[in-house]
């Protein structure tokens, strides 16, 4: 078996079969600056309500696509991949139009193990497993623990004067610290990262801007186009310069493994390389962030709820499950039908698109009571879809988890009355629920 590089497949355009629910929230999931607002939860609750399995057209002039908003059926989707693969069109909604897209992180963000089915799968995530494993992250809390000490050592000071961003203090820090960590990235190298994120969060507004500019675009716009580029560039450039290093000598580190990964004998390829590497850029350091600032949020809001948890500091792991349910980081995972299929009674054409939507299934009322409610006693918070579900569940829940549960544990007992002061900035993306800025006053 080789690896073969990927071609996303668009999907067909549809729908082939009639919707059988009607809705109004047409454009709603489409529109990416309303999600600056956050996610759209009002939406939500009527599709999952009224039409659970919902035609949506793309403005951009895609193919249109089902969503999936209620619980069961996301599970339901998530664990049939031979039927919705993760391989045929990848996991984003669109790839964009082809002349719109970066050629170097459109063939990466195709060619990594979240966009391969069966086997080939299996195979590359076995690889990464080692750095994944009980023992290992044992090791890897006592480093974080002492990371938040530090972090929070600079808050204390800093927040003297008043309130500061806790996204460029903390959120955006803990996250880039574990990974490095995992990856065994040098110290000096680490900052580089931050401003990495910054422009993959923003690649989706990118590819939006330019379609609606067309031939023309604006001087800004050009000069962001053109930092874009190098910054992307310069990402790569870091990890193929550190996969070849481990090649040469391996350490033991998650990049050694993924560099001297075989798949039948065989090494990965350079695409592949250069997709293990943007995957595990990515997934371990937005996801985590934004979770760690959304928590924030959510312990402002409910004010009992952070009480008890000072008070209970047992319930802290369950506490860092419930922060996840609610913030739901990772928006949706695009699958598409190998054939045709059935969700909920909707019939679904193959080859056409279906997005999961995983903050709308975590507010499910029919699988959490109260499903807007901070419950960090909540008796089945661990059941959220958050990480997904199936064969490829989140490889670095734990990692995510230890990040959370060391955070608030030291957060809490340091910083009591720290809170939100409702000022917060949430990047143009309908994939990841980015929060660029929060601004807290930890005194
Ligand atoms: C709150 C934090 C996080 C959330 C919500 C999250 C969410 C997800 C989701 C939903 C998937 C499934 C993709 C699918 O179904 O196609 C996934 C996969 C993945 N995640 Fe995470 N993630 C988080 C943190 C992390 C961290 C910290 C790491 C690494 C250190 C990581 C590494 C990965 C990898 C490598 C995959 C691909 C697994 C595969 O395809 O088999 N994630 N994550």
């Amino acid at each position: 078996m080789q690896l073969v590089s990927q071609t996303a497949i668009e999907g067909r355009a549809g729908p082939t079969f009639a919707p059988l629910w009607p809705h109004s929230s047409q454009g709603v999931l489409t529109d990416i600056t309303a999600f600056t607002q956050g996610q759209p939860y009002g939406a939500y609750r009527s599709l999952r309500e009224t039409a659970p399995v919902s035609w949506h057209e793309e403005p951009w002039g895609g193919p249109g696509f089902w969503a999936v908003t209620r619980y069961a059926d996301v599970m339901a989707v998530n664990g049939d991949p031979t039927t919705f693969s993760s391989q045929r069109g990848g996991i984003l909604m669109t790839q964009g139009r082809v002349e719109e897209r970066h050629p170097l992180l459109y063939r990466a963000s195709m060619d990594a193990m979240i966009n391969l089915d069966a086997e080939p799968h299996l195979q590359l995530r076995r690889e990464h497993m080692p750095y994944f494993t009980p023992a290992y992250l044992r090791s890897l809390t006592a480093k974080v623990a002492g990371e938040v000490t530090r972090l929070l050592d600079a808050i204390a000071e800093t927040s003297k004067a008043g309130p500061i961003d806790m996204v460029e203090a903390f959120s955006s820090r803990l996250p880039l610290f574990t990974l490095c960590e995992i990856l065994g990235v040098p110290e000096a190298d680490r900052s580089k990262f931050l401003q990495w994120m910054h422009y993959l969060e923003l690649a989706q507004k990118l590819a939006q801007d330019r379609a609606t500019h067309g031939i023309e675009p604006s001087l800004e716009l050009m000069q962001f186009i053109q930092a874009f580029n190098e910054n992307v560039e310069a990402m790569f450039a870091y990890g193929r310069d550190m996969l070849e290093k481990r090649r040469r000598e391996p350490q033991a580190d998650l990049m050694s493994a993924i560099a001297n990964a075989e798949i039948d004998g065989v090494k990965l390829p350079d695409e592949f390389l250069d997709g293990s590497w943007l995957l595990i850029v990515f997934a371990g350091n937005d996801t985590t962030r934004n979770t760690l600032s959304g928590a924030m949020k959510l312990l402002t809001e409910f004010p009992t709820e952070r009480d008890r948890l000072i008070a209970q500091p047992e319930l802290l792991p369950n506490a860092a499950n419930e922060f996840i349910r609610m913030v739901s980081p990772v928006i949706y995972m695009r699958r598409t039908a190998l054939r045709d299929a059935d969700i909920a009674g909707q019939k679904i054409a193959e080859g056409e698109k279906v997005i999961m939507y995983y903050g709308a299934a975590n507010r499910d009322p029919h699988m959490f009571e109260a499903p807007d409610q901070l419950d960090v006693a909540r008796a089945n918070a661990d059941k959220h879809v958050a990480f997904g579900y199936g064969p490829h569940v989140c490889l670095g829940k734990r990692v995510a988890q230890i990040q959370l549960e060391e955070a608030y544990r030291q957060i809490l007992a340091r910083f009591p009355k720290a809170s939100w002061t409702g000022d917060i900035e949430i990047a143009p993306n309908n994939f990841v629920h980015a929060i660029s800025r929060l601004e807290v006053d930890f005194q």
